[in-house]
């Protein structure tokens, strides 16, 4: 692949590279105004990719750091506060707790409701593994922990010691909280119970993702209209729509993913492309692919069906079938597309290769005609996957939406010879077997939205309930499926069936 595809271990390692790598030409005094204008630019998307770099990073810290974290808790509460276990586990926490601090000044762990939150960002299974910390905080009256950098290592054990207390003795010798003053222990502050309820930014972070998306719709419409215009693209807004959506699904994968069932019946085209983007992202940013890997690939899926702009609307909003000759127009959309991104300067070679390859099929039946031996790229094979599921989850003149889950059930039987099988089993399991915004019925008998997967539990998604077992509506409320799977044992399956939406009334996107 192009040599800018690094593989980095830290941001220090990045910027480093970012310095080497991206450095603007130098500017022409004849072209001053335009330089300043790529200066902007380049230090914008400079900015996201630290900004993307890091989140990355910092997200496995602190899944690293809560695991040590919990494990020293764990054999504080078994062994003597000086068994070689607990010094052990001690030492491995500092480990994990410098790194961690190489990023950020302070680590602070919250609970709100039955679920644990590292500052803002909800920890959905980590809020499961460690259920015994969350239950442990809320006996014993603390509603968030942070740990500061300058922790020492005596002031942890002591901290772990106290935290093991039964709650009658912690009661009898004032509370936990006044302990660690008593104690000294400065560097761990804890939170009383409550204090971060009310904060979750959740409904303010997705109405921002809402506001990119739509951005990124504008974006596909202007390059739209200057292909129809034949004027040269500009690249660059593409460019940044793709950085900005690929740190959105980085940090907050499913709230992304739920955007991507917005369609729109007239301007399919357009949020057909940012769909794609989104799933596309979605799926990669599961591999151990780099940050330049993914831009490329992102700008490849949202182009992907730049050559359709030049089809009359008439064959590509047709409700029967075409005939010969329209469907030849047709198919030839993805060589009309690599023609128009081939000439277009900042369009990297692979991104063009995914707008000619994205109907080749996996066992190369598809169109165009692909030669080569080796079979369509990678990035091809992944938008492939996303191109089809977004379709049959639309409305088209041709055709009814599927639901979500039947969309998965046909890229499944189709592993293998219309898609890469592996690409599938990442995608699904990304998805689950329910996606983000699918409306289902659950063994209690209530209907909710899917709102959030459970990693490694693809049956298991957290819904949000929004009917009774009667059909009346209620207020809506997050019901984690993992849960309620002891009590349905009896069902067999949490969720009993995906509903169509359309039948009961429901706007799914409103919950979501
Ligand atoms: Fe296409
Ligand atoms: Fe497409």
């Amino acid at each position: 692949m192009n040599e800018e595809i690094t593989d980095l271990n830290s941001p220090e390692e990045f910027e480093e590279a970012s310095e080497e790598k991206d450095a603007p030409e130098e500017a022409s005094p004849a072209s001053d105004k335009q330089m300043s204008h790529q200066d902007k630019d380049y230090l914008e998307q400079k900015e996201e990719r630290i900004r993307y770099f890091r989140t990355k990073n910092l997200m496995e810290r602190v899944r690293e750091m809560l695991f040590c974290l919990v494990g020293a808790k764990k054999n504080m509460g078994i062994y003597p506060p000086h068994h070689s276990i607990c010094m052990d586990s001690i030492f491995t926490f500092f480990q994990a707790a410098k790194k961690y601090f190489q990023l950020a000044n302070d680590f602070s762990l919250r609970i709100v409701g039955e679920e644990l939150y590292y500052e803002e960002k909800l920890l959905a299974r980590e809020s499961l593994l460690y259920y015994s910390l969350v239950k442990d905080c809320k006996e014993k009256g603390i509603g968030g922990i942070t740990i500061y950098k300058g922790l020492t290592p005596e002031e942890f054990a002591d901290f772990l010691y106290l935290f093991s207390l039964d709650c009658a003795e912690l009661q009898k010798r004032g509370g936990l909280k006044n302990l660690l003053g008593r104690r000294g222990i400065v560097h761990i502050v804890l939170a009383d119970p409550g204090t971060y309820e009310e904060i979750p930014k959740e409904e303010m972070i997705r109405a921002s993702h809402r506001e990119e998306y739509f951005n990124a719709i504008d974006v596909i419409k202007e390059l739209a209209e200057e292909v129809i215009a034949g004027k040269k693209l500009k690249i660059s807004k593409a460019n940044k729509v793709v950085g900005s959506i690929l740190n959105r699904v980085v940090e907050d994968r499913s709230a992304v993913l739920g955007l991507a069932t917005i369609k729109n019946y007239d301007e399919y085209t357009s949020y057909h492309s940012v769909n794609v983007l989104i799933l596309s992202l979605a799926l990669a940013s599961m591999l151990p692919l780099d940050r330049s890997a993914l831009m490329i690939l992102g700008t490849g899926a949202l182009l992907h069906d730049l050559g359709k702009v030049t089809i009359p609307t008439s064959i590509v909003n047709k409700a029967g079938p075409l005939s010969s000759a329209e469907w030849e127009i047709m198919r030839h959309h993805p060589v009309v597309g690599a023609d128009i991104l081939i000439g277009q300067p900042g369009v990297h070679p692979l991104s063009v290769v995914v707008a000619y390859e994205h109907h080749a099929r996996y066992d190369l039946k598809g169109y165009p005609t692909i030669m080569e031996k080796r079979g369509i790229s990678l990035f091809s094979r992944i938008v492939e996957i996303a191109d089809v599921y977004d379709a049959m989850t639309s409305d088209r003149p041709y055709q009814k939406a599927k639901d979500p889950h039947t969309a998965i059930r046909y890229l499944v039987k189709n592993r293998g010879t219309v898609f890469d099988p592996l690409m599938v089993k990442v995608f699904v399991d990304m998805l689950g077997f329910f996606p983000v915004g699918t409306l289902v019925r659950i063994a209690t008998g209530e209907t909710g939205i899917v709102y959030d997967q459970n990693e490694g539990d693809p049956m298991c998604p957290r819904v949000k309930i929004i009917r009774d077992p009667s059909g009346e509506e209620v207020e809506p409320r997050i019901m984690d499926l993992t849960l309620l799977k002891e009590k349905v044992e009896a069902a067999g399956r949490s969720v009993v069936e995906a509903v169509d939406p359309k039948k009961l009334g429901i706007d799914t996107l409103r919950y979501l």
